[in-house]
């Protein structure tokens, strides 16, 4: 039980890391709070930094999520504990401990848990996402769109329970997160990348 709680506290630590804001501050003197969508995730960075600084945190978002899966399989070593890291890690990117419970979308990070349990709906998950993002130019779009079809992969591929679980909890997290994407896209004024 206490390796599961230390799994759990220690993920939300990692995830709390605001990435985006401190790569944004440290080699582009950019708070991205103040720019484009105001949130500090890869998208914002993208749009206001350009490719590469979107990348750069995608990536660092992504290894948020990979870093509390495998604390969960190293502390603990069960699936359960393996979502619990993943699944803090998002919650501690959207609710950062450092940004008073502010944060991120979750969608990066969410991938980055994704890769580490479940490769072939990764897969899925990135080309669709990819190709709304590529027609659209919404990334909001392809991030809900990608969320809401992610538990329906993992339970047709038939995963264990608590990964389809997992799904459902990041879908609706991501979900909330996006809630004035959602907004924005239904009044024809949502940012474009
Ligand atoms: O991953 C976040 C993305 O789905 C939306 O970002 O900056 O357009 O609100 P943004």
């Amino acid at each position: 039980m206490m390796d599961y709680l230390l799994t759990g506290v220690i993920a939300y630590l990692v995830g709390s890391i605001p990435s985006g804001l401190i790569l944004g501050k440290l080699f582009w003197h950019t708070d991205l709070r103040k720019y484009g969508s105001h949130n500090i995730g890869a998208t914002n960075a993208w749009r206001t930094l350009g490719k590469v600084p979107g990348i750069i945190v995608f990536l660092a978002d992504s290894l948020k999520g990979q870093a509390g899966v495998l604390l969960g399989l190293s502390l603990v070593g069960t699936p359960l504990a393996a979502v619990i890291g993943g699944l803090l890690a998002i919650v501690g990117h959207s609710f950062s401990l450092f940004l008073r419970f502010h944060g991120g979308k979750g969608v990066a990070t969410s991938l980055g848990v994704l890769t580490m349990l479940m490769g072939n709906v990764t897969l899925i998950v990135f080309v669709l996402w990819f190709t709304i993002v590529y027609m659209t130019r919404y990334v909001s779009l392809g991030s809900v769109v990608a969320g809401v079809i992610t538990p329906i992969l993992a339970a047709l591929f038939a995963y264990p329970m608590e990964y389809i679980v997992f799904t459902v909890i990041a879908a609706l997290l991501v979900i909330v997160r996006h809630r004035e994407n959602i907004k924005r896209l239904m009044n024809g004024t949502e940012n474009k990348i």
